[in-house]
């Protein structure tokens, strides 16, 4: 199959984070041609076939391909946000996961689940969140800071995991600061900043954040997006809060890609304006059947457009990928063994935590006084 090779720009932070400048850094994404409806349909069967004897099963992210999406759901897979790839992936019982999304998801799965082989169609799928935090300078800005406690965004490598007290997603991220404000701790962020002032805003909590941002999100602009809320004065306004932060003023429902996909269910309107990856507007589209979607835009007098809203990393994955691994085994995700354990306690209190908040239990009990943790 025919591969284009996108350069990437995205920012890292300069190891003073305090108030640092980003320096622009370069990275790439080889998106696979689309194939045509033939070979569609018949690695389509491939792939049912080989699941079945492979015994796997297939876990995609909402931003991934249509067909990758359907797929998963059609053979007994999930489609789905971040935080539940990871819990479908270690409550299955298929031995072989095969993870449509970025590597920070297939990393996830296997450190829940190291004694299952997990699959990526692409390894190099990455995330210039992940990109822009390198453990290094990480952890110094961890040791600098030793009061505070450490809550990173599972858009990161194992490593920062496992330096880290807290995981959160998008979608638990607000719940898990709240309470750990409400016990008295002062927290270190990473790695978006976009994100991390969306909650501190929110919560009121002292934050100290890292300077990332999602090539995606960080392009959203507010004023384009004005006009266009204009143009459809009946339209409700959606926004992942990694958008820039007059972006989310603009929201009528912030939230992470489940939250996006639940206020359009919810909210009594026909129009909506999108700003989150375009990937989205598959499941949007499909179970919203009556309304109408139009993205966000990132593009305009204000614009420097370097991923038009689609994640150039999740577009890495492709039915030919799929099919691949599962034929080959290869591009098996693996983790430094020796850092799983650690990597491990973060995402295992995330789980917990939003576990008990779905069964209505106190969630708020499982995170720890100051001075306790
Ligand atoms: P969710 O956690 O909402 O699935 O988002 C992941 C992501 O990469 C957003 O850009
Ligand atoms: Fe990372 Fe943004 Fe891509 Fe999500 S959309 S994987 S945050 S670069």
């Amino acid at each position: 199959m025919n591969m284009a090779v996108k350069e990437v720009d995205y920012e890292q932070p300069q190891a003073d984070v305090s108030g640092a400048v980003c320096a622009t850094k370069h990275a790439w994404a080889r998106v696979p041609e689309e194939p045509s409806q033939t070979e569609r349909a018949a690695l389509k069967n491939k792939i049912r076939r080989l699941l079945n004897e492979k015994n796997a099963v297939m876990v995609s992210h909402y931003y991934v391909h249509p067909d990758l999406q359907d797929l998963a759901e059609e053979t007994g897979g999930l489609v789905s946000d971040s935080l539940e790839m990871a819990r479908f992936g270690r409550d299955h019982a298929a031995q072989t996961l095969v993870v449509s999304g970025v590597r920070f998801m297939g990393e996830t799965a296997k450190i829940l689940s190291p004694e299952k082989r997990v699959l990526m169609p692409d390894l190099d799928a990455t995330c210039s969140l992940d990109l822009g935090c390198p453990v290094d300078e990480f952890s110094a800005f961890c040791d600098a800071h030793p009061d505070r406690t450490v809550v990173v965004y599972a858009n990161t490598s194992a490593a920062v995991k496992a330096r880290s007290d807290w995981l959160v997603t998008s979608s638990c991220a607000l719940d898990i600061v709240r309470a750990l404000k409400d016990k008295g701790h002062k927290i270190l962020w990473a790695p978006d900043r976009h994100l991390g002032g969306y909650i501190q805003r929110e919560t009121g909590a002292d934050m100290l954040l890292w300077n990332g941002s999602c090539i995606v999100h960080n392009e959203f602009k507010a004023l384009e997006l004005e006009r266009l809320k204009q143009q459809h004065p009946g339209a409700k306004v959606l926004v992942h809060p990694e958008s820039p932060a007059d972006v989310i003023a603009l929201a009528d429902a912030v939230g992470s890609t489940s939250g996006i996909l639940k206020a359009a269910r919810d909210m009594d309107a026909r129009e909506f304006i999108v700003a989150t990856d375009n990937g989205m507007m598959h499941k949007l589209r499909t179970l919203n059947p009556g309304k109408v979607f139009l993205e966000a835009p990132t593009s305009g007098n204000s614009a420097t457009c370097k991923s038009c809203a689609h994640c150039p990393w999740m577009a890495m994955n492709s039915l030919a990928g799929v099919a691949g691994v599962l034929e080959t085994g290869t591009n098996e995700v693996f983790v430094d063994p020796a850092i799983i354990p650690r990597a491990r306690l973060p995402i295992d209190r995330m789980l917990a935590f939003t576990s008990a908040l779905k069964g209505g239990l106190d969630a708020g009990s499982l995170v720890p006084n100051l001075g306790a943790a």
